[in-house]
Order: C-alpha cells, then sequence, then structure tokens
C-alpha cells in the first residue's frame, strides 16, 4: 500500500495527528476577536453544533473481504480532475490567520491535489491567488448592489482561469454573530478586500464595541434584492459554470436546477447564517434527489475526519468543502500547515474506504450508512467560546 501522504513529511513526535489537534494549536495561537470571528456562529450556535452533530447520526455498515489494495479518492469536480473529493470552502481573509494567506492555501490545496474556492472576501486578489495556483479554482461571488462590481469579478474570473462560478444564495445580509459584536469586530489595517475597490474597499477597519463591521460592509454592499430572475441575468454574462452556494431545500434545488446551474452546495454557511436551520448533512439527500444527475452535489459543514467524508459521499455528496480546518492549518504553520490538513482527510478517507470495502469513491453508496444507535456526539472543540 502506498505511504499516507501525510505521513511522507515525517512529522515529529509533538506534530498535530488529526485537524483537532490543529484546532487547538490554532486557538491557541491566534487573537480572540480573530478566532471568534473564524470558530463562531450565528444567534445562538445552534446549526453550528448541529452540523457537526449530524455525523454522529450515521453508524457505518462496512463490507468485508473486498480487494482494498488500491484505494482511489481521485474524481472530477465539473470536469476538473482532483486528486480527493475535498475542497477548500471559500473563506475571507485568509491573512488574518498567516501572512501569506490566501497564496499559502492555494499552494497547499495544489500540493493536495485539492480544488479551493477563493472568496469575493479575500485579502489578496483573485489574479495573485490564480498565479500561485496548480490545481483548479473557483471562484465564490457575492452579488453586490453595484452590479457592475460584480460583472468585473466575473471577467476577472474568466481571465485568470477559474473554472466556474460559486453564488452565494444565503447572505442577502450577515446574520448577527454575537462574538463578533461583542469583540466589536473589524479587520486589522494591513488587510483588506484586495478584489474590491472604492467605497466598497471601505469601512472595515477601526472596529467598536457592540458593532460588527463585516455585517455592516455587507449590509451596504450585498444585493438584497438579488432572486431567480436575476439568476438569468449572470448566467447572461458568462459561460463558466454557475454553483449555488447555501441551498437547504428540495424546492431551492429544482428551482435551481430548472435555471440550468450546473452544481449546489449544500451548506449552513457554517453555522454564520439563519441559526437554527437543518443540518446541511441532514438536507443533503433531499437536494440530491431533487437534481438531475448531472448537476454536481457537494456539501459543507462540520467535515473533520474522513469517516465524515465517507459519510456525505454515502448521502450522495460528489465531495465536500472544508473551511476552519485549513485555517487552522494554515494558522499554525502556513502553506506546509494547510498542507497536513488537507493531506490528513486524504489519508483518513483513504483509510475509511478500505476498512469499509469501498475502495472507489462510486462503491460509496446508502448502503454504508444506517442510523446511529446510540447516538455519540462527534468530538468537537470550536464551539466553546474562549
Ligand atoms: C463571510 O461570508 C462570513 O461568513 O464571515
Amino acid at each position: 500500500m502506498s505511504t499516507p501522504i501525510a505521513d511522507r513529511r515525517g512529522p515529529g513526535p509533538t506534530a498535530p495527528l488529526s485537524p483537532h489537534d490543529y484546532e487547538a494549536a490554532a486557538r491557541d495561537r491566534l487573537q480572540k476577536p480573530v478566532w471568534d470571528y473564524i470558530a463562531g456562529g450565528s444567534g445562538d450556535e445552534t446549526t453550528l453544533r448541529a452540523d457537526r452533530a449530524a455525523y454522529g447520526r450515521y453508524a457505518l455498515r462496512p463490507r468485508v473481504l473486498v480487494d482494498v489494495d488500491r484505494c482511489d479518492t481521485a474524481t472530477t469536480l465539473l470536469g476538473s480532475p482532483v486528486a480527493l473529493p475535498v475542497a477548500v470552502a471559500p473563506m475571507a481573509y485568509h491573512r488574518l490567520v498567516h501572512p501569506d494567506g490566501e497564496l499559502a492555501t492555494v499552494r497547499a490545496a495544489g500540493e493536495t491535489g485539492a480544488l479551493t474556492v477563493t472568496s469575493t472576501f479575500a485579502s489578496t486578489t483573485l489574479e495573485d491567488t490564480a498565479a500561485a495556483a496548480t490545481g483548479p479554482l473557483w471562484l465564490q461571488l457575492y452579488v453586490l448592489r453595484r452590479r457592475e462590481v460584480t460583472e468585473a469579478l466575473v471577467r476577472r474570473a474568466e481571465a485568470a482561469g477559474y473554472r466556474a462560478l460559486v453564488v452565494t444564495v444565503d447572505t442577502p445580509r450577515m446574520a448577527r454573530r454575537e462574538r463578533d459584536l461583542r469583540n466589536g469586530f473589524g479587520l486589522p489595517p494591513h488587510i483588506v478586500p484586495s478584489n474590491l475597490d472604492g467605497a466598497r474597499a471601505q469601512g472595515l477597519h477601526n472596529g467598536q464595541e457592540g458593532v460588527s463591521l463585516l455585517a455592516r460592509h455587507a449590509a451596504a454592499h450585498h444585493d438584497a434584492s438579488f432572486t431567480w430572475q436575476d439568476l438569468a441575468w449572470l448566467r447572461s454574462l458568462t459561460r463558466l459554470p454557475l454553483v449555488l452556494k447555501g441551498v437547504l431545500t428540495a424546492e431551492d434545488a429544482r428551482r435551481a436546477a430548472d435555471h440550468g446551474v450546473e452544481g449546489l452546495i449544500v451548506s449552513t454557511h457554517g453555522g454564520r447564517q439563519l441559526d437554527g436551520v437543518v443540518p446541511a448533512l441532514e438536507a443533503l439527500p433531499e437536494v440530491v434527489a431533487a437534481v438531475p444527475e448531472h448537476c454536481e452535489v457537494l456539501v459543507d459543514g462540520g467535515v473533520r475526519r474522513g469517516t465524515d467524508v465517507l459519510k456525505a459521499l454515502a448521502l450522495g455528496a460528489r465531495a465536500v468543502l472544508v473551511g476552519r480546518p485549513v485555517l487552522w492549518g494554515l494558522a499554525v504553520d502556513g502553506a506546509p500547515g494547510a498542507a497536513r490538513v488537507l493531506s490528513l482527510l486524504h489519508d483518513e478517507l483513504e483509510e475509511a474506504m478500505a476498512l469499509s470495502g469501498r475502495p472507489r469513491l462510486d462503491l460509496i453508496d446508502r448502503d454504508l450508512l444506517r442510523p446511529h444507535p446510540t447516538f455519540v456526539p462527534p468530538t468537537d472543540r470550536d464551539t466553546t467560546p474562549r
């Protein structure tokens, strides 16, 4: 059997061995407001916890005496070959946790063979990120009130070689996130939304208690009047595939498919938008069932282990996205840390495939799962406020 990618680097005796270890180390390193911004959710953080807990509701039904000498984690995402069905979720401002920011993340993803979704609110331009990338890139888009700004982002994404646009549809405004309000969260002076300029790059610094400058910025600039009718406008702008992120119901999934979108991401926005929604993993089967086969469905929220990836795939996801764990790796050790988190997920998935008798991704199906007879809450450290 091949050497697991994560072990090739030869970790020392104290090296983090799991995404959870990176979480603990990142928490020690980051300033509280930054930690809270990344770790936190909206409202009572019910969804933040539920997304994670959902993975504990399923038990695996492994099959034995299957030839698992070689397990293949490679697949394609909207036609782009990837080494594993784990992509980097779009997240704002990676330079909050490491000076190399998105450049390090994208190098890490390339090294691991993973796809990256770059955020509109990146702290590096989408062109610089593309120049550092060796793996496929999608660009996450917020539709802004000034449509010409969104259109310019689409043009820039096309020119820079991004392969799809991920339109976030669960954030007409940013939900109340009490950690950020308490911390008066704003960006440090050296971090800016590098993809934006003019008025849209202003108003994110000089935080004040009781205000989240990021939420205030979203209220000013996100187009909360954007609807299904406007999707046709976006479609008319580009031939890039469109992926909607933040769909949680069969009704919206069907509507999206009727509008010809190529992909969906079932997501609660990491528990950061409407609190109390159905966990993404629980919403996944109805979304998968509602769309034609060619529409690729991904899921994010709460993925921390290779067995989580296995469960999401068994419920019909083509791939998962991971957010916070990548930032933990980045915070602890820059590009090598982020790469190691992704490698750990790869290796854990490969092991889970071997031990469950599913050597290929297309063999991972619903028969692999049953409701867990004794629900054991999964390990989780990021919901405990510091
Ligand atoms: C941005 O999308 C955030 O969740 O902070």
